[in-house]
């Protein structure tokens, strides 16, 4: 039973991203981003899936609200795709697009749900990348008119913005590993990205409080902030270790310490270099006014002399998600308290949090009975609490994800969602677990 810890105005939301779920690649002119190159590039994605019709919600979006309207979320999260604005990522905007975005948020307002802008989860324009991406430095100017112009068209109505989901995803995933688009295993690509991201982020801040600044604005980050996989103190020293790349890279720049010194030397001594230049670091740290965290799993590591690194991540054997990722749910509470005392109890917002499962649907197609996301749910939920109760400034919570959907190189081979998606027939069947956060929100407000 939950209890009543939560402040009165703590957000209660869900989450979703453009390509993961829109659908309706080429219509109204929208070009073509990274991720539709990427998912088209044999053997990048789960059966060659792509986000071609998703969960069709671009033509789907007013069923979806009806569903959110009675899931009984305060706000939505969803992200603002480049490529219908700008479908060579610049130039002049294509009013179908804007469009589509302003028929969606008056649909939430009329459902009474506050929408959470996210300017960039990870479908930069095609276009650009054909021009070097986000290893070039324009690509954030760029970014930041794209910015503009939504801050134009939409400010009137959202509830807060975030710049950017997961740089770090879009850094190492997209350019080390090359798992995401655009699918490079370059660490100078890694870092002249994760620099131009933050870069990014900076522009489009300092011109929303210059020129708008009438809502909360800030960033959703998911950082590595790990436990010693052992009790020896080196294993202790390795976590110290593993932040820098995964935790400080990213919060010491907006937070005004620049980026890590040791971290920085570590790149040098691997000959990358990251592309700063004077006055980027003030950019990067105009104030934002919450920080979103995307919680999924916490690692667990121990030192490591055979890596340049120091440090590497250990198996464990804890219960896991479809994902293979470990439920630890404690982990948000030790991320939470390591946010809090590092960089002075900022206000954070939950912006992912979630988990996939191997769901299927019963009764003649019409239910899903999801016990394993419950569980995982009441869990995470219940950390929620512990860490409001002990003063965390924690202000919302948005569940990823709303629907199933388009979970990258893992295509529809994951589900995530509340709402089951039959992506042959597009029919939504709520699963046990939109029922299960329904009544928990409800009694917390009740
Ligand atoms: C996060 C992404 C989101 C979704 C979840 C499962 O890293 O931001 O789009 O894929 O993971």
């Amino acid at each position: 039973m939950p209890n009543t810890n939560f402040p009165s105005d703590f957000i209660w939301g869900t989450a979703t991203s453009s390509y993961q779920i829109e659908g309706a690649w080429n219509e109204d002119g929208r070009g073509p981003s990274i991720w539709d190159t990427f998912s088209r590039t044999p053997g990048k994605t789960f059966r060659g899936h792509t986000g071609d019709t998703a969960c069709d919600h671009y033509h789907r979006y007013k069923e979806d609200v009806k569903l959110m309207e009675n899931l009984g979320v305060d706000s939505y999260r969803f992200s603002i795709a480049w490529p219908r604005i700008f479908p060579e990522g610049k130039g002049q905007p294509r009013q179908e697009g804007i469009d589509f975005y302003n028929r969606l948020v008056d649909e939430l307002l009329a459902a009474n749900i506050k929408p959470a802008l996210t300017l960039y989860h990870w479908d930069l324009p095609q276009a650009l990348e054909d021009k070097d991406g986000w290893r070039n430095r324009d690509t954030s100017y760029r970014f930041s008119d794209f910015a503009d112009q939504m801050f134009r068209s939409l400010d009137d109505r959202a509830a807060m913005w975030i710049t950017l989901n997961e740089p770090l995803c879009s850094a190492y995933l997209g350019n080390l590993s090359g798992i995401h688009a655009p699918g490079l295993q370059d660490p100078q690509a890694a870092y002249s990205t994760l620099h131009h991201l933050m870069l990014a982020h900076g522009l489009a801040l300092k011109n929303y409080r210059e020129s708008y600044n009438s809502k909360p604005a800030g960033i959703a980050l998911n950082i590595g902030t790990p436990r010693p996989a052992g009790s020896d103190q080196k294993d202790n020293d390795a976590v110290d270790l593993y932040l820098d790349p995964n935790a400080r890279m990213f919060l010491d720049p907006i937070y005004g310490r620049g980026y890590p010194a040791r971290y920085l030397e570590h790149l040098e001594r691997q000959n990358v270099v990251l592309p700063v230049i004077d006055g980027d670091l003030d950019i990067i740290s105009t104030a934002i006014d919450f920080l979103g965290l995307n919680y999924y799993f916490e690692f667990a590591v121990s030192s490591d002399d055979a890596s340049p690194e120091g440090c590497k991540v250990v198996s464990t054997e804890l219960p896991k998600t479809g994902m293979g990722w470990d439920i630890v749910p404690e982990g948000l509470l030790r991320q939470l308290r390591w946010v809090s005392k590092e960089y002075d109890n900022p206000t954070v917002y939950i912006t992912e949090n979630g988990a996939a499962f191997p769901d299927q649907l019963d009764g003649n197609g019409t239910v899903c009975h999801d016990s394993d996301r419950i569980s995982y749910l009441e869990d995470h939920l219940q950390i929620l609490e512990d860490a409001v109760k002990e003063g965390i400034n924690l202000k919302g919570y948005f569940l990823w994800s709303f629907i199933d959907n388009f979970e990258w190189g893992f295509g529809y081979d994951k589900r995530f969602g509340l709402v089951y998606c039959d992506f042959k027939s597009q029919k939504r069947v709520p699963k046990d677990s939109f029922y299960f956060y329904k009544d928990y929100m409800a009694k917390i407000k009740s």
